[in-house]
């Protein structure tokens, strides 16, 4: 398994680090066989996995429920875990807490916030607790309310400037890595050069030093649109469905179960069945 020092060491040698989300023990097994370099436990589970229309109702608990699937499907990869909309800004006691739970009731190595200002105090105190941080910036879910809508970021002057303070202060908290959410690829590529710890980019070009996207938007797994910065390299949804629609179809037309599927007594067992 690949830690913190090795992301480091990728991007010194410019080797790419690939993150991809997983939510459960059969996603989480798929992406450590596909060879992801960390795996995310993303709160975007709130929309792909519990069909909620924002990351903000995603509790702890939910979290934690699925963090701890993830880990039993993906024994030997870095896991990551977010911390969910308001768990961090309370105070640092309610961070250390959460972040705590989040790292020891599932086995995650990592938590990973969103934003910087008030955010970056919190990143200092868990990284001098033990717990590895990814920082969160650019686009930043949890804030689709204060940001009017998920919009590319930093595009005017003052907006890139103050994220590329912004990550800096990500680095020097103690961040291990800069997760950079839809910023035009100039910026993306000024964030990288400038920082030593990895930027991990998704809709942020290609300059950056790794890449992460979700699940099932990779694979075009239950959600019907994708934002431009997806690219979706197979569409299971019409296979899956297809699938149940030919189980349902053999079912009413008595095609299924077939005789292989069936189980059968011998004429001893008959005979005790009838008496
Ligand atoms: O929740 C998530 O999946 C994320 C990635 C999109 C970076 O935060
Ligand atoms: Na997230």
């Amino acid at each position: 398994m690949k830690q913190t020092t090795e992301f480091l060491k990728m991007k010194q040698n410019n080797e790419k680090i690939v993150m991809l989300t997983a939510y459960d023990y059969p996603s989480a097994k798929q992406a450590e066989q596909g060879g992801v370099d960390l795996i995310l436990v993303g709160d975007s589970l709130g929309m792909v996995v519990l069909g909620y229309d924002s990351t903000i109702p995603v509790t702890m608990d939910d979290m934690i429920h699925h963090t701890k699937a993830v880990k039993r499907g993906a024994k030997d990869t870095f896991i990551v875990a977010d911390m969910p909309f308001l768990t961090y800004h309370l105070s640092i006691k309610d961070t250390l807490i959460n972040a705590g739970r989040l790292i020891q009731e599932t086995g995650a190595h990592a938590v990973k916030l969103e934003g910087a200002d008030d955010v970056i105090e919190k990143i200092a105190a868990l990284t001098k607790a033990g717990i590895p941080v990814c920082a969160h910036l650019g686009l930043t879910p949890q804030s689709v309310g204060v940001l009017g809508g998920y919009k590319v970021q930093g595009k005017d002057a003052g907006a890139a400037k103050k994220l590329l303070e912004d990550a800096k202060k990500c680095e020097h908290a103690g961040a291990f890595a800069v997760v950079l959410e839809c910023v035009p690829k100039q910026l993306a590529d000024e964030v990288t050069n400038t920082l030593s710890i990895p930027v991990i980019g998704i809709g942020a070009g290609i300059e950056v030093d790794g890449q992460v996207l979700v699940y099932h938007d990779i694979l075009g797994y239950g959600v019907e649109r994708v934002p431009k910065f997806v690219k979706q390299y197979t569409s299971v949804n019409p296979f899956m469905i297809e699938s149940i629609q030919s189980y349902v179809s053999e079912v009413k037309n008595n095609q299924f179960p077939e005789e292989q599927h069936s189980f059968t007594m011998n004429e001893q067992e008959l005979k005790g069945l009838y008496g």
